[in-house]
């Protein structure tokens, strides 16, 4: 069995196969003259672990190629971020269920799917083949740790990331709760953790993706003017689009950490030691 990735998955696709004791397969990646992908790999073994993350239209091309180039009929598909899981339903009639179509299209060709803190555990039933989701929330928690923070106060940003949060705050038995938002006027909101007060507390805004960053910026900023000691942000994928990283920084935010389910700067957590056990038993 070997490990094959993306261009873009690489960093994250070598530990785990050193984790596995596996090797990597040289593959290497360029584009034709009209812009279209190409790639070529190594030799193959039969049985192969692809590890890609969607992360845009290239990344989910480059993802199709290395399926249809591994031509073992036990392969493992090791998506550590779906892009598209966001639309998971029809908002608005005419729309597509994006994260629907990205699962549909991933599966023929491997034999199960492993995903890593999936927007929504119902897209996984829309993979044709066997699919489960692992979660980093005791990673981040051990990271957090690790931090030079006293007692940290856990907050996840929203009601959905709540369960997510309160996984981190298990590692280290500490106080968790979720920020509201409360509306004061037509273009007025007030942003407090629902019952525990952030005032003289080292905060950690915790969620599964960053985006535009948008949602935690005023979070901190709010934080902060409420007396938050100082507020940290850290997630599963760090998308950062737009500016999000600057963005963050610029509110207030202290350090903002991500895993390398999307390679970057920011990514100091690595999911490969989550992901390489899951092989073993997937
Ligand atoms: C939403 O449901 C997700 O869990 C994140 O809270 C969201 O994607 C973050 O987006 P942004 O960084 O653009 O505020």
């Amino acid at each position: 069995m070997k490990v094959v990735t993306t261009e873009k998955s690489q960093v994250l696709g070598v530990k785990i196969a050193e984790a596995l004791d596996l090797e990597i397969v040289d593959t290497r990646f360029s584009r034709f003259p009209d812009g279209e992908l190409y790639l070529r790999t190594g030799d193959l073994d039969g049985e192969t672990i692809l590890v890609g993350s969607v992360m845009d239209s290239d990344t989910l091309v480059q993802l199709l190629l290395l399926i249809d180039a591994c031509d073992g009929s036990e392969n493992t598909l090791v998506l550590p971020y779906m892009g598209y899981a966001r639309q998971d339903k029809k908002f608005h009639e005419g729309e597509p269920i994006s994260a629907r179509a990205i699962a549909r299209a991933l599966s023929p060709g491997v034999a199960r799917v492993v995903c890593v803190n999936i927007h929504e555990e119902s897209v996984l039933d829309h993979f044709q083949v066997p699919a489960r989701n692992l979660s980093l929330a005791p990673a981040i928690g051990e990271y957090i740790a690790a931090m030079p923070l006293a007692d940290p106060l856990i907050l996840a940003p929203d009601a959905g990331a709540s369960a997510f949060a309160a996984a981190v705050a298990g590692v280290g038995g500490w106080n968790c709760d979720e920020l509201q938002k409360t509306r004061l006027s037509g273009d007025e909101v007030r942003i407090t953790p629902r019952a525990i007060d952030a005032e003289g507390r080292e905060v950690v805004i915790v969620d599964d993706i960053i985006a535009t960053g948008g949602t935690l910026a005023t979070a901190a900023s709010m934080l902060l003017a409420q007396g938050a000691a100082g507020v940290h942000a850290a997630c599963v994928h760090g998308v950062f689009s737009g500016g999000a990283y600057t963005r963050l920084r610029h509110a207030g935010v202290k350090s903002v950490v991500a895993s390398d389910t999307i390679e970057g700067g920011a990514s100091r957590i690595t999911a490969a030691a989550c992901i390489a056990p899951a092989l073993t038993s997937a």
